[in-house]
């Protein structure tokens, strides 16, 4: 006999454990299943976020920083370093440590929350009197009858057409945060979130990093004028970031590989490297969930189809996070979860795509939300604009840290924040005033007459505010 739930949550990233524990704090009796496997073959929840995305990465990051900021920066705080030595294997065992944590924090949520784990694959098995029968296949194969399912089964990194991951010299995000040594060369394709965040820990560390991208322009997602300060600082650093390419193969070459394509005067080139990171964005993940077998609708690029609330075709099917339509973020997985869970509920919660904030986490970060100058000017939107630099704030000279600004754009009438983009220290902590903000629909003004706390970096939100209206104090 199958048990039955309220709700069963196929996927346990950030937005299955996220659904399934508001599934259970509204008192659904609620499952949870996730197929990832830790080093002993043990259950590993948080999905790609916490196992080979989101926080390993920031791991890497912040050790590739305080690395540099030994090497580089310390010696202007009159900080004396001689030896200076990095230790990669246990910068790689404490980025493992804080994966661990993480998975563990989410199991024990799951007690917290009585909220039943089954640890395996699960499929779509078929509607079944009073819910969908849902497979188990794991180590302890099992049924579960579901009144309500949400499938929350997240995305795999796509790979070049012929260059296959084999993650010791093609590496998808798996590999690039497994390396373990500093390569002397490391070439990346797609010069995108993480391409930009991988590229940046290994340069830090010391490997020559060039970075290969299709697009003639440089994070075309971004404001330009973020993007193009941002291009600056990282050519700076050493980042090689070649723009236009069209890649044509990739081909072992003694350890590592070469990479062939031609560039955008059209010249045929050749990348030998030792490691190439492929990071040319991200597909959908149905593999196993047999919604061919029930119907499940899926678009042609092989996302879930689901509507404005996470409704699949299915009846009491819902779907969320990377598998659906929308950024591939965490955060907006989770208030996908949290939203269809509430729904579930007969509640009535909305999630505004518009304030989702983005964040680079390299160094300088860059973060924004809302809409950029150039989609502005392309909607014919009447709008001012204001700048304050970093250069001109107290405490980023205290930091020892002035690159970058912070832009504030807002409607030329009624004065609404349309959009902030920040590049600079701290841009992933700084954005969430601008999302605030903008979800209460403030106007530049608001934020121009909140009292900002001295010295803080968040007087340059309120300075860029200010300058909207060519009133900054302090620039
Ligand atoms: P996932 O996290 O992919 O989780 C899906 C889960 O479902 C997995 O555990 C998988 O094993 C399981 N699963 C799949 N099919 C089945 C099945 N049939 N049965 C059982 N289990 C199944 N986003 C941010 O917001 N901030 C960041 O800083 C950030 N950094 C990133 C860095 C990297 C290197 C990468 C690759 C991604 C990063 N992301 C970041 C994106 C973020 O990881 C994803 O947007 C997020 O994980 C999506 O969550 P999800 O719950 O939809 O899916
Ligand atoms: P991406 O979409 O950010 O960037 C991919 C880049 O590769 C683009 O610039 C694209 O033009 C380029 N590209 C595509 N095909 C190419 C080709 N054949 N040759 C050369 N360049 C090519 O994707 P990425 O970096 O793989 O990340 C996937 C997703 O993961 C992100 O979009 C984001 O949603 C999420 N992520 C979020 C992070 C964050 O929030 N800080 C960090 C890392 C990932």
């Amino acid at each position: 006999m199958a048990t039955t739930f309220d709700v069963v949550v196929i996927g346990a990233g950030p937005g299955g454990y996220v659904a399934a524990i508001r599934a259970a704090q509204l008192g659904f009796s609620t499952a949870c299943i996730d197929e990832w496997k830790n080093d002993k073959g043990g259950p590993a929840p948080g999905g790609t976020c916490t196992n080979i995305g989101c926080i390993p990465s920031k791991a890497l990051l912040q050790s590739s920083e305080n690395f540099e900021d030994a090497g580089h920066h310390f010696a202007d705080h009159g900080i004396g370093l001689t030896n200076l030595t990095i230790d990669v294997p246990k910068m790689m065992a404490r980025k493992k440590t804080v994966v661990k944590q993480n998975n563990d924090g989410i199991n024990y949520l799951f007690k917290k929350n009585k909220i039943q784990f089954f640890h395996g694959r699960g499929s779509f098995a078929k509607k079944g009197e009073g819910g969908w029968e849902i497979a188990v296949a794991g180590t302890k194969p099992d049924t579960l009858l579901a009144k309500h399912v949400i499938v929350a089964t997240g995305s795999n990194p796509r790979a070049l057409p012929g260059a296959a991951f084999d993650e010791k010299s093609v590496l998808s995000n798996d590999g690039a945060l497994a390396i373990d040594h500093i390569p002397k060369t490391l070439g990346i394709v797609g010069s995108g979130v993480i391409g930009l965040e991988m590229g940046s820990v290994w340069r830090r560390l010391g490997a020559e990093v060039t970075i290969l991208e299709a697009l003639p322009t440089f994070l075309g997602a971004v404001d330009t004028q973020i993007a193009t300060e941002a291009h600056k600082a990282f050519t700076r650093q050493g980042l090689k970031i070649v723009l236009g390419v069209k890649i044509s193969g990739v081909a072992a070459a003694g350890e590592g590989v070469a990479v062939s394509y031609t560039d955008a005067a059209g010249t045929a080139q050749t990348l030998a490297c030792e490691k190439l990171i492929v990071s040319i964005g991200r597909v959908p993940n149905t593999i196993g969930l047999n919604a061919e077998a029930v119907g499940l609708a899926l678009d042609e690029r092989g996302f879930v189809t689901v509507d404005g609330d996470c409704k699949t075709n299915l009846e009491s099917v819902w779907a969320i996070g990377d598998v659906v339509r929308g950024p591939m973020l965490a955060h907006k997985a989770e208030e996908e979860g949290v939203a269809v869970a509430e729904r579930i509920a007969g509640q009535k919660p909305h999630v505004d795509f518009n304030t989702v904030p983005w964040v680079i986490y390299t160094s300088p970060e860059i973060a924004w939300v809302g809409q950029t100058e150039q989609q502005l000017k392309a909607a014919g939107r009447a709008y001012r604009s204001g700048t304050f630099p970093f250069m001109a704030n107290g405490r980023a000279r205290a930091l020892g840290d002035t690159t970058g600004l912070v832009k504030v754009l807002a409607d030329e009438k009624s004065d609404e924040i349309l959009g902030v983009h920040i590049i600079g220290p701290m841009a992933s902590e700084l954005i969430a005033e601008a999302v605030v903000a903008m979800e209460f629909k403030a106007s530049a003004e608001d934020i121009g007459r909140i009292c900002h706390a001295h010295p803080s970096l968040s007087e340059a939100t309120k300075e860029a505010a200010l300058a909207v209206d060519k009133r900054a104090l302090n620039f």
